[in-house]
């Protein structure tokens, strides 16, 4: 059966007020998140400090974490941030020899392009996957990239510029094909759409709590596929990522057993309370439903952005499309702006508008959104 959507729009109280189309951004507030993050304030009030109860939470974040993956919880890290995973990954990375080429796509976040260039100085070469005329990256612009020499292809899943999103069993396919490893950032993706890791074939994927998973800033993940755990022994670590935590031993690193090692020190206590509600939230509503509900949306916004006279940049084709649609302008700051003005929060990034829908969004949030645009058309579409 379907959810009841409309139902769980009174979760959100800011969607009282506000059209919220900004959840690739950051997601909109919970009342169950909210209750979170007041129970942690109970439990350092009542409590003091409760670290078996906080240990407890953590180990709850990455056994749903792993659920929402297909997964299990020993291949999950629960990471500061997706930044911290990539960089504990990119440390337990050998570029010595001649497998030493990581393949980027110009979709890439900065974060999955720059950590990868941070580790030239150890030996890799990073190689940019370019977008075609139509602004999309065919399969085509990856099998010339991806060769022998390639250790590693690390890609966006959805692009945070344009909504993109990328055609990753291809991409497996090829990197398979000539030994290489796959890393998927899922940011933009995660919670938005239905993901199996384990079906998609990916050896590593990074995201984090803050945008679609409902939950805060502060808190991500990694997930390492369970046959290369062993393998690789990350330079970045510290206790949290020790086999004993409690052993308290400075003579020796020695990683925990699971993907735990790929962590480093205290977990984000009151991070880990919004994000545990967060993912519960999302896993109860279920991510098939909100899959097909965010299509919908995005399928209805662009439409009628077509009808307007003000087409967006993003792929139609929902197998290359995420929950963003992303509109151009001659200034996409005061577009934004001028939004918000009118009550809708989008956010901007290159040159658009990123209206981003999650499954609390409904067809009359995309027609407010319309509507506005309709009304700004004259000052802000390109010229
Ligand atoms: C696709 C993608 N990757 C990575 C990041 C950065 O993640 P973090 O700040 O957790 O390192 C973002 C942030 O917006 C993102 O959209």
């Amino acid at each position: 059966m379907e959810p009841n959507f409309q139902a769980l729009r009174k979760e959100f109280p800011v969607l009282g007020r506000k059209t919220y189309l900004n959840s690739g951004s950051y997601c909109a507030l919970a009342n169950d998140v909210k209750a979170a993050f007041e129970a942690y304030m109970e439990d350092r009030l009542m409590v003091g400090a409760n670290w078996d109860a906080w240990i407890a939470k953590n180990e709850s974040v990455r056994s749903l974490t792993a659920t929402l993956l297909h997964a299990v919880p020993d291949e999950i890290a629960v990471t500061a941030s997706v930044s911290a995973g990539l960089n504990s990954l990119a440390s337990a990375l050998n570029f010595s020899g001649r497998r030493n080429k990581v393949v980027v796509s110009d979709f890439e976040f900065p974060t999955n392009a720059q950590i990868w260039h941070a580790q030239e100085p150890r030996g890799a070469r990073i190689v940019h996957v370019p977008c075609a005329a139509d602004g999309y990256i065919p399969l085509e612009n990856f099998a010339k990239a991806i060769d022998e020499q390639t250790q590693l292809v690390a890609i966006t899943h959805v692009c945070f510029r344009n909504g993109a999103k990328l055609d990753i069993p291809g991409i497996v396919r090829l990197a398979r094909a000539k030994g290489a490893k796959v890393l998927l950032d899922c940011y933009q993706a995660v919670g938005s759409i239905d993901i199996d890791v384990k079906t998609l074939d990916v050896d590593f994927a990074a995201g984090g709590m803050l945008k679609y998973l409902l939950g805060t800033a502060g808190i991500g993940f990694l997930y390492v596929r369970d046959s290369f755990i062993q393998s690789l022994v990350p330079t970045n670590s510290g206790w949290f990522a020790q086999a004993d935590i409690a052993a308290m031993d400075i003579t020796a690193n020695r990683p925990a057993p699971n993907a735990r090692r790929f962590e480093a020190g205290t977990p984000a206590v009151v991070n880990c309370y919004a994000a545990e509600a967060g993912l519960k939230f999302l896993l109860a509503v279920g991510t098939p439903a909100i899959e097909k509900r965010n299509y919908a949306l995005t399928r209805r916004c662009m439409q009628r952005l077509e009808e307007i006279g003000w087409p967006s940049i993003t792929p139609t084709q929902d197998e290359r499309r995420g929950a963003t649609v992303a509109v151009p302008s001659r200034d996409c700051g005061k577009l934004s702006a001028e939004l918000m003005k009118r009550d809708i929060v989008t956010s901007h990034r290159d040159g658009n508008v990123r209206a981003s829908f999650h499954f609390y969004n409904d067809e009359d949030d995309a027609e407010s959104f319309i509507a506005a645009m309709k009304d700004l058309r004259g000052s802000f579409s390109p010229r």
